[in-house]
């Protein structure tokens, strides 16, 4: 009979390993989570630019640069993944405008660096993280994957590049590729086991939650937008929902499926005004606000279709209503800050 210690060696290595680049951040994290859920052990590459090491609690870790391919034979010769999801980027859309040059190397460079990687090791399948940026100032609502990509920043430029790249990888190279448009990630582990840490915070749930817990005043970006309310409007999808989607995407292209770019998000929009309402009936507390002129370049209104989710992948939300979003969200900041 196998000793304990022994079995759950091997039940380890019955499970299919996923490299997770940039799994301490806040997706990826939580994407781990459901990863081992779904009977996925998920091997975590970061170099903790951004990332936490006690986000990372359902499989092994391994500090190292996806830029750096050193660190990438390293890590996938001593774990043999099977599949890769790319969560690892910079993502504030003001500092890619600042200073593109940190993004085109890292989200651009280090995507390629990756991608090449995978060739060299025979690994043909990855999840790729890309944005809503991607689609830049839209003519048409709801989104849908068949509107026109027109990055408006260097951040969703970058992101475009890469779907082009995982396009030519796959007719070159055979590489297939799940790519995900995520709208605005939202929401914290129900469970209480992760939440969202970005410093800088520039994600508008966060900030009114700590504005009302006493911690700054929350700046709302223009009030006169042609909407109900006159502040825009935005499509929160929550964290763990993205986390289902990227599970059922593995199954996707375990299965054979071909590469596909989805949106990920609610279909309906919430407004500034109504997620400060949500963050003050989920806290008892008022959000300070400050109402300040509109930032350029940010559009009235974003939503997007998640049909193409549904029909392929058997995906919905399971937190439909900015309320359900904002809950988690402001349980984890309550015990956290
Ligand atoms: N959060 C959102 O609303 C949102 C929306 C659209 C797209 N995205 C994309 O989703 C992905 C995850 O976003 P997030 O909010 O979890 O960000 P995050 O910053 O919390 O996580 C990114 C992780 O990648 C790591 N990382 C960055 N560069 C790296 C490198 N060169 N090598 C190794 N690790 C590296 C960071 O340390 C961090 O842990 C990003 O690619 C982002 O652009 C996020």
């Amino acid at each position: 009979m196998l000793a304990q210690e022994d079995m759950h060696e091997k039940h380890i290595d019955y499970m299919k390993r996923v490299l997770v680049l940039g799994g301490a951040g806040f997706i990826g994290s939580h994407t781990c989570k459901a990863l081992k859920q779904a009977g996925y052990l998920p091997v975590v590459l970061d170099n903790l630019v951004y990332g936490h090491i006690d986000a990372v609690k359902w499989g092994p870790f391994e500090k190292g640069d996806i830029s750096n391919p050193v660190d990438l034979d390293r890590v996938i010769e001593k774990h043999r993944p099977e599949l890769v999801m790319h969560f690892a980027a910079f993502g504030y859309v003001g500092e890619s405008v600042q200073e593109p040059s940190k993004y085109y190397q890292n989200n651009i460079c280090g995507s390629i660096c990756l991608l090449d990687a995978m060739r060299r090791h025979g690994l043909d399948r990855i999840v790729f993280s890309s944005s809503c940026a991607t689609y830049g100032e839209v003519s048409s609502l709801p989104i849908t994957e068949a509107c026109p990509q027109l990055p408006v920043n260097p951040y969703g430029f970058t992101k475009l590049v890469i779907e082009r790249a995982l396009a030519d990888y796959g007719a070159a190279y055979g590489i297939r590729a799940v790519t995900f448009r995520y709208f605005n990630a939202a929401g914290a582990d129900p469970d209480g086991e992760l939440g969202e840490r970005h410093d800088p915070e520039t994600h508008a749930i966060p900030l009114a939650i700590r504005a009302a817990l006493g911690r700054g005043v929350f700046k709302v970006f223009g009030a006169d937008y042609p909407t109900p309310d006159g502040t825009a409007i935005r499509d929160f999808i929550h964290v763990s929902d993205l986390a289902d989607a990227h599970v059922r995407a593995l199954a996707y292209l375990i299965a054979g499926g071909t590469s596909i770019a989805v949106n990920l998000a609610t279909g309906s929009g919430t407004s500034v005004k109504e997620m400060i309402g949500a963050v003050e009936r989920a806290l008892s507390r008022p959000v300070p606000a400050e109402y300040v002129s509109r930032r350029v370049g940010d559009p009235p209104v974003l939503f997007a279709s998640p049909a193409r989710a549904h029909e392929l992948f058997g995906w919905k939300p399971r937190f439909k209503t900015i309320d359900e979003i904002v809950a988690t969200a402001a349980n984890w900041f309550e015990r956290h800050e």
